[in-house]
Parts: structure tokens; C-alpha cells; sequence
């Protein structure tokens, strides 16, 4: 069994107000195997984080459905870290675990060590700065022990030079975890740095117009030169999408 399958028939919002209905989605059928990294990438406002809040279960209000194993443990990377900045980072982390005391304070210990923040245990979380509570967020979604792990957009807004040492940190923790991922970014060398597979949505109502294997190897995917050239060979096809100029056929 694929360790995620997505078939969705349609995911529309309904009219509120002045607001009118609007198709979301489109059919959107894929499958990820265990362990495997897939990019959602596609035009802004296509429906990629409507996606994700589908697949964690947060929106059930769609046609379709959504597998997976039956034990799995989803670890999300919103958009926005979603901290509370009064508490800890510690705390933050302790709100979503539970069990026994010293267990859950060595997991805490050891998924900051991971991160690089083992000095901002005790930091409240309305000190970070974006690159710091972007790394507590990663943290908070590795410390459950996902087996599904989702992040929207987890390095928009940082400067060049944080954003790149956060996808070295998570190309790391990707390789140690082996954990089965959907990422969901605007950046394309970001997606071929990091993704097995890369999947092109259109414009909404999204259906996938492109899915594309990544066949880099790990030395590959921290080399510019290869990344550069992998980029080269998808040709027009991320402009297009880029510039929502993709309509949907379906
Ligand atoms: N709760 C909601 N009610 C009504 N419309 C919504 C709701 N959430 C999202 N939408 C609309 O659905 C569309 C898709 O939104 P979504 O946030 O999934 O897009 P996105 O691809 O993640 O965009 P971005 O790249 O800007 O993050 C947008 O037009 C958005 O305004
Ligand atoms: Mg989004």
C-alpha cells in the first residue's frame, strides 16, 4: 500500500456573503510511496495549502478521499509557524506530545539539538526571529515522530542566505528521518533541491498538468551546477505555470 493516496474528486468553498462559490480543486489523483518527498508546486492561490489541509484531515469537506496506513503520525509545517509567542519554545513543542515527563523533555532536547536551537529551549517564542521560529516549527512537526510530514512554504519570507541554510538543515533531517513527505513551495530550485518528484498544478480549480521524478543524487542536490541543469531540462513549463498562463482542461 502507497503511504499516501490522494483522490480527490472536487474541493470547492461554498458562497458566504458576497463571496461566491468557489471551485477549488479540481480531480487530483497521486499516490507517495514510503519515504518518498513529493514537491506540490503551481500558481498562487491554485488550492496547494486547501491540499494539505485536506490531506492532515483539517478540511473534510470535499469529494474524494484520502489513505493512508492506519497508524499514521502527521507532522505540519503551516504557512505561518502558528506559535505561541507567551510560551517557551519548549512549550510550544510540550503542546503537542504526550506521555511521560522525562521522555517528552528528552525528545524536546534532542529534536532542538537537530534543529540548531539547543540554546533557545527556554526562549519565548515572541523573541525568534523569523528563521528561528521557522526552525521551532520544523522542530514541533519532527518531535511527533511523523510518518507523514506536510510543510507549506516553510522558507518564504526569510533572506536568501537563512533560507538556504534551512533546506540544507531539512535535506539532512529528510535523509535521517526517511519520512514520507509533501512540501509545497513557489521555489523551483528549492523543489529540485529537495523533492523526489515534482508535482505542477494549474491554476484553480488545480489538477496536476505535470509530475516529474527528480533523479539527483544526494551530492547532486546541493550542487547548483546540477540543480541548474536539472531546471534547464523542465524547460517553458515552470514559467508558464509561474505566470498561471496553464488553464485547466478538466
Ligand atoms: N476557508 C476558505 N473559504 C473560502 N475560500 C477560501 C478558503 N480558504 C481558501 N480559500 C480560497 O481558495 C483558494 C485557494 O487557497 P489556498 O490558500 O489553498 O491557495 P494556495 O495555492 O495555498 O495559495 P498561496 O500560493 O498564495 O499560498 C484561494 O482563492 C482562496 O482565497
Ligand atoms: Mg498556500
Amino acid at each position: 500500500m502507497a503511504a499516501l493516496t490522494v483522490a480527490i474528486g472536487e474541493k470547492s468553498f461554498p458562497a458566504l456573503g458576497a463571496a461566491a462559490r468557489r471551485h477549488v480543486l479540481g480531480s487530483l489523483r497521486f499516490t507517495v510511496e514510503a519515504g518518498q518527498t513529493v514537491v506540490i508546486t503551481g500558481p498562487s492561490g491554485c488550492g496547494k495549502t486547501t491540499l494539505l489541509n485536506i490531506v492532515a484531515g483539517l478540511d473534510p469537506r470535499f469529494e474524494g478521499r484520502i489513505e493512508m496506513p492506519e497508524v499514521t503520525r502527521i507532522g505540519y509545517v503551516f504557512q505561518d509557524p502558528r506559535l505561541l509567542p507567551w510560551r517557551t519554545v519548549e512549550d510550544n513543542l510540550r503542546l503537542v506530545l504526550d506521555g511521560e515527563k522525562e521522555e517528552i523533555a528528552r525528545r524536546i532536547a534532542d529534536v532542538l539539538a537537530e534543529v540548531g536551537l539547543a540554546d533557545a529551549q527556554q526562549v519565548y517564542a515572541s523573541r525568534l526571529s523569523l528563521g528561528m521560529a521557522r526552525r521551532v516549527a520544523i522542530a514541533r512537526a519532527f518531535v511527533v515522530r511523523p510518518t507523514l510530514l506536510l510543510l507549506d512554504e516553510p522558507f518564504v519570507s526569510l533572506d536568501e542566505p537563512t533560507a538556504a541554510r534551512l533546506r540544507r538543515l531539512l535535506l539532512d533531517l529528510l535523509a535521517t528521518h526517511r519520512v514520507t513527505t509533501l512540501f509545497v513551495t513557489h521555489n523551483l530550485r528549492e523543489a529540485i533541491m529537495l523533492g523526489d518528484r515534482l508535482i505542477f498544478l494549474s491554476r484553480s480549480p488545480a489538477r496536476i498538468v505535470s509530475d516529474v521524478v527528480v533523479p539527483l543524487d544526494r551530492a547532486a542536490r546541493t550542487s547548483e551546477a546540477a540543480i541548474e541543469s536539472f531546471r534547464t531540462r523542465l524547460g517553458e513549463l515552470p514559467a508558464l505555470l509561474e505566470q498561471g498562463l496553464t488553464e485547466p482542461t478538466s
